[in-house]
């Protein structure tokens, strides 16, 4: 079993009880120096995520990212790479960039088993019209960069005279009731939900197994494809 962490390590008593427990300990990282702060604190796993990436995300994208993230944690700390990765071919570039495995997250909001949790329709509509322009980085949702899709609600906090997001936790606290009507409303205009640039690539709602079965599919052919091409 695993227990990841965003926004920073977990506490290193925390890190230390899950060891006891024999439980491995992940942490996202936007940057080398988060990265080399959880391998100080114990951390087991590194995801280096990218700033394509659905929720909180940092500046830096994956294609910078993973191998500053790789180098500065050295061979002896594993690397999943994740942010912008939605296709089998995404998943060879992060192995190109030295990540030993992938970390995904907004693939799984267009897939049929995300349909029976999500209680209505607004989400699919809005994931399958936007395009990888469709989201935004912004502060609103908890007062932390986040991505989100860019929607009506996103886009009334850019306006003239619109207040400056609240410091985190206060922004969550204040929007987390409006957020709740806004995605009960099923309104693909305005819902108000995290997800990263591969939205654009989300065209269509499938099963799990099978967007799994395509990763593999499409990861097999491109390894073979670049296995051509340099001759092996
Ligand atoms: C809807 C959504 C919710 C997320 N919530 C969390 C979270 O609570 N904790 C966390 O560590 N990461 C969270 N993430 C980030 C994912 O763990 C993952 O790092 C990210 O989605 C990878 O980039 P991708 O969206 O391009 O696949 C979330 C992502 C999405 C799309």
């Amino acid at each position: 079993m695993l227990i990841a962490n965003a926004l920073g390590s977990p506490p290193v008593d925390v890190i230390e009880q899950c060891h006891e427990a024999g439980l491995k300990v992940a942490a996202l990282a936007g940057a080398p120096k988060h990265a080399l702060s959880h391998v100080a604190n114990g951390v087991d796993i590194i995801v280096a995520q990218g700033y394509e990436a659905g929720g909180h995300t940092g500046e830096i994208a994956s294609m910078v990212l993973t191998p500053d993230i790789v180098d500065a944690v050295g061979p002896d700390v594993p690397v999943l790479g994740a942010g912008g990765i939605g296709s089998g071919r995404q998943v060879a570039a992060s192995l190109a960039l030295g990540a030993q495995g992938v970390w995904t997250g907004s693939i799984w909001l267009g897939t049929e088993e995300y349909r029976n949790l999500a209680g209505n329709q607004g989400w699919e509509t809005a994931f399958l019209r936007a395009t990888s322009s469709d989201t935004v980085r912004t502060r609103i949702y908890t007062g932390k960069p986040a991505r989100l899709l860019k929607t009506r609600w996103t886009q009334a906090w850019e306006e003239e005279g619109a207040p400056q997001p609240l410091p985190m936790p206060l922004q969550n606290l204040l929007v987390a009731d409006a957020h709740n009507r806004i995605n009960a409303s099923g309104d693909p205009d305005v819902i108000s939900m995290p997800v990263g640039q591969i939205v654009g690539r989300m065209n269509e709602v499938r099963p799990v197994a099978e967007v799994m079965a395509d990763l593999v599919a499409e990861f097999e052919a491109t390894v073979k494809k670049l296995d051509g091409i340099a001759g092996i």
